[in-house]
């Protein structure tokens, strides 16, 4: 009895220390920092504004496409469907499926060169941190 007590709490202490070291990894997976609900780093803020520059003509204002009035899908949900690589391809090489047609941007640099930062902002108003609102850079 006293053995299998003794079991018990070395097994909870190893899942404790289990969940203890992969919480990181997933906090690490995230690359915004999101402050008082506006403030965006300034790689993601970059990320924010490409995105104005070059997406939000299809995609809506701040990533909900046609869930927002957009032409495009609603890439919040994109971001959870489908993988990072899925998204990068498609970005790359365009898409015409069932809503309209995605433009290729391979040849465009400036968004290719930054794709990750556009990423990261489009995770941030995935994951609720940042809202549909107009973002400011944190100082
Ligand atoms: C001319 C309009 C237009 C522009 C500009 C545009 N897109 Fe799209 N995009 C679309 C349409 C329409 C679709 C849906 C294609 C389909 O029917 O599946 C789409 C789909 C996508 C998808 C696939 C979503 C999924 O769930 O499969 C990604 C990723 C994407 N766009 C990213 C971007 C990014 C990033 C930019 C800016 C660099 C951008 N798009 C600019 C029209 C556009």
């Amino acid at each position: 009895m006293k053995l299998n007590k003794k079991l018990i709490l070395l097994a909870s202490a190893a899942t404790l220390a289990f969940s203890a070291v992969s919480l990181p990894t997933y906090a690490d997976d995230k690359s915004y920092t999101v402050t008082d609900e506006k403030y965006l780093d300034a790689d993601t803020y970059k990320g924010f504004k490409l995105f104005r520059n070059w997406c939000a003509r299809c995609h809506a204002k701040y990533g909900m496409g046609n869930d927002d009035g957009g032409l495009g899908s609603n890439l919040l949900e994109s971001v959870k469907t489908i993988s990072k690589e899925e998204f990068f391809s498609t970005v790359e090489n365009g898409k015409a499926g069932q809503i309209g047609s995605m433009p290729a941007w391979k040849a465009n640099a400036k968004v290719m060169e930054d794709r990750e930062l556009i990423y990261s902002y489009l995770q941030a108003r995935s994951d609720g941190a940042i809202g549909n609102i107009k973002p400011k850079k944190a100082k």
